[in-house]
This record gives structure tokens, C-alpha cells and sequence, in this order.
């Protein structure tokens, strides 16, 4: 797959199988989100926690109430989670944007690897109110967790595209 079909190919997967994931791929997907573009080279401001454990991807997902959310939410069923924390300065903002791009490195590297995958944020960001569960990430004092990459395989089998699904206004100044 080459860069574009692999960057248009990527679509959020919401129905997952409990299909187990190959750990080398799993490596591969974490090893591609440290290829990320981040603000002023600070890559030792974050972190990446693989979180495979089930008992503690229930309750990430039984923390708050989601019946009134799309079925399956939060997780929607994703077998691999992989969480990307960071430490937040006086004024946070580059946290945010230096997570994005690891995020979306990582949803192309598992796009490539035919892996269905999902952006978390609603979830992980709720989870401020649950800080028993954050204590069970075992992060590195000082970080926050922001977003997840929920990864797996989807029931819905996975489609090449060869352009955008979604349009985003654009001007030209010439
Ligand atoms: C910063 C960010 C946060 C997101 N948070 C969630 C989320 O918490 N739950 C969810 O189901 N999808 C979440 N998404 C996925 C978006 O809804 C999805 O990317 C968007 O609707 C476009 O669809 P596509 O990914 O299939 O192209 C998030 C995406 C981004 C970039």
C-alpha cells in the first residue's frame, strides 16, 4: 500500500472482533507513533503504555455510563489499547498537538498492517475522575494520559481508498 492509499485507507473502526493481535505488530504500531513529528524534539515528554490486560479495559470502559453512547462505546470492543500520556506544561497546548501526531502515525502503521483502529479521547479524558484507574497504567510520575489508539480487527472487513472520505474547506492565497 503505498503512503496516500494507506493515509486514505484509514477509516475509525467501531466493531471489533476478539481476534487476538499479533505482538509484532503491536511493537510495529508502537514503534511507528516515535516516528512522530513532536514540538521542539521533546520526545521524553511522553509516554506509550500498551494496555492489553482485559480486567482493566472493562473498567475503563464501565467507569462512567455509556449506554446512551454508540453501542459497544467506549472501546467498542478493541482487544489492544495503546495509550499515549504526556506531561502537561504551564500552559498546555503543544501536548495536545505532539500527542495527535503520534496518534495518527500510529493509526497509519496499523492501517497498514490491516488493523482496524480507533482515536480515544472521550473516554481517557473521563477518566480525570478516575484516578484509581490511572494509577493502574503505571506511568511515569508527572504524565497524563490524553488519547488512545484502540487497535484490532474489525468485523467490518477493511476497504482500500483512493481519496479523502471527508472534505475540509480550503482557500488559496497566490
Ligand atoms: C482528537 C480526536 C478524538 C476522538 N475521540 C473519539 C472518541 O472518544 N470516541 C470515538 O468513537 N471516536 C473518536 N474519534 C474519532 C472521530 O470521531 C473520527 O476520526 C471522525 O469522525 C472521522 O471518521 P474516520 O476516522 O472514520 O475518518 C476521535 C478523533 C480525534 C481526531
Amino acid at each position: 500500500m503505498d503512503a496516500l492509499t494507506n493515509i486514505y485507507s484509514r477509516i475509525s473502526t467501531r466493531d471489533f472482533s476478539n481476534t487476538p493481535v499479533a505482538e509484532e505488530d503491536i511493537r510495529a504500531i508502537m514503534h511507528a507513533g516515535m516516528a512522530a513529528p513532536v514540538g521542539r524534539g521533546l520526545y521524553d515528554t511522553l509516554h506509550i503504555t500498551l494496555i492489553t490486560k482485559k480486567e482493566l479495559l472493562d473498567e475503563i470502559s464501565k467507569a462512567e455510563d455509556y449506554s446512551g453512547a454508540r453501542p459497544n462505546a467506549p472501546l467498542y470492543g478493541a482487544p489492544v489499547l495503546i495509550l499515549v500520556s504526556s506531561k502537561l506544561g504551564e500552559k498546555p497546548a503543544i501536548e495536545y498537538s505532539n500527542v495527535g501526531c503520534v496518534m495518527q502515525t500510529m493509526a497509519l502503521a496499523a492501517t497498514a498492517k490491516g488493523l482496524g483502529n480507533i482515536y480515544l479521547w472521550g473516554c481517557i479524558y473521563r477518566l480525570k475522575s478516575h484516578p484509581n484507574i490511572v494509577k493502574k497504567f503505571e506511568l511515569p510520575e508527572g504524565f497524563v494520559p490524553i488519547s488512545a489508539l484502540g487497535v484490532g480487527y474489525s468485523k467490518t472487513p477493511l476497504e482500500t481508498t483512493h481519496k479523502p472520505r471527508h472534505v475540509i474547506s480550503t482557500n488559496s492565497i497566490r
